[in-house]
């Protein structure tokens, strides 16, 4: 198929995704503009897409999307360099900026592969993939809701190796960026004097506005991490526990259908004067009441530690979460 045989059709490729990616990081810019204007907000979106069908169908694509760019990318180049010998940047206008990152797409682009890397090690690793695996992420002695979205940003962000990393990251990603809207313009045709310059300069204000943004909302984020606002903000000390709490609530009522159920078996069972059946029935209960018990114990643990976590930061990271007294389960 010429789409993935001929050169021309390499280039559609990595031009489609391209346009795919930079949509990505353009609604993701405006994602973050939430967190900085409305965290309460930015949290509720995070509980929405979470690890629903539709967020993960969506994570998926946008995975094959980076990883069609990327070896289409390779192959394109490895052709280009093979065809054109030492002569590979013979093309007629180029600019000297353009220029500059063509010739080192190679480091710009592991740059921002290694920056991506770190950056999903410190947000998606926590969040969606411990929903995926059914399991949370633990800090402080703490598990904390995967949609707690300020949370992570805290972690993040409190660290001081966070804030310069990630602007390297985005310095590489205006290069990176630019360069690839200037290639995908050429790919598709669309290089003539007069309209090469007018999308040249569209490309380079949208990459240049939303790079800025992400520096801008990094160090926002950056700040707000060192004030601890995103642990002691008492609007979203309430939201993670109402989330906590939610979860529980969620879990007791699926306890309480079976408990309703049995119930009526034992009752049924004592009626008819099946003793053993009714006793057994009787033990099945007591266990749902001894599990609600522990379910309510563990969430007040849990919201505690939450309530608690500003003074787990930083200063000791590994304090044990405070833990309720002990209490005797639900009769
Ligand atoms: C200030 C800068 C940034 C912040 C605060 C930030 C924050 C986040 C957060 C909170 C998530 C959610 C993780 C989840 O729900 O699983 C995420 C995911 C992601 N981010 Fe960023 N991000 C930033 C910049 C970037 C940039 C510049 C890129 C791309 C070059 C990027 C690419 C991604 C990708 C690919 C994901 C995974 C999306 C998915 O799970 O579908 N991020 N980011």
């Amino acid at each position: 198929m010429w789409l993935f045989n001929s050169s021309i059709g390499k280039k559609f490729i990595m031009a489609l995704t391209g346009i795919c990616l930079v949509l990505f990081v353009t609604f993701h810019v405006l994602m973050n503009a939430v967190a900085i204007c409305w965290p309460g907000a930015y949290n509720s979106v995070c509980q929405f897409l979470g690890a629903n069908w539709y967020a993960l169908i969506a994570s998926a694509g946008l995975a094959f999307l980076a990883l069609v760019h990327i070896i289409d990318a390779v192959i394109l180049t490895l052709q280009n360099r093979k065809a054109r010998g030492n002569d590979r940047y013979a093309v007629s206008v180029r600019p000297k900026s353009v220029e500059w990152s063509s010739q080192n797409m190679l480091v710009l682009g592991i740059v921002v592969v290694a920056f991506l890397g770190v950056h999903l090690v410190q947000f998606w690793a926590r969040m969606q993939y411990q929903e995926i695996i059914g399991s949370a992420y633990s800090y402080g002695g703490v598990e904390l809701p995967a949609a707690a979205g300020t949370i992570y940003l805290q972690l993040a962000f409190q660290e001081a190796w966070t804030l310069p990393v990630y602007l390297i990251g985005f310095i590489a990603l205006w290069f990176h960026m630019n360069h690839g809207f200037w290639s995908m313009w050429q790919s598709v045709g669309l290089d003539n004097q007069i309209w090469l310059p007018r999308w040249k300069a569209i490309s380079c204000w949208w990459v240049t506005i939303v790079v800025a943004l992400f520096a801008i909302q990094a160090c926002v984020f950056t700040y707000r991490a060192n004030q601890k606002f995103y642990l002691t903000d008492p609007d979203l000390q309430a939201q993670y526990q109402k989330m906590v709490q939610d979860e529980v609530n969620e879990q007791m009522e699926i306890l309480g259908a079976e408990y309703t159920s049995i119930a009526m078996k034992a009752q049924k069972a004592a009626e008819a004067g099946d003793f053993e059946a009714s006793s057994d029935a009787q033990m099945k209960l007591q266990e749902i009441r001894n599990k609600a018990g522990e379910l309510q114990e563990a969430a007040q643990a849990k919201i505690e530690g939450l309530s608690n976590l500003a003074s787990a930061t930083k200063k000791n990271e590994s304090a044990p979460a405070p833990v309720s007294a002990p209490q005797t389960p639900n009769e």
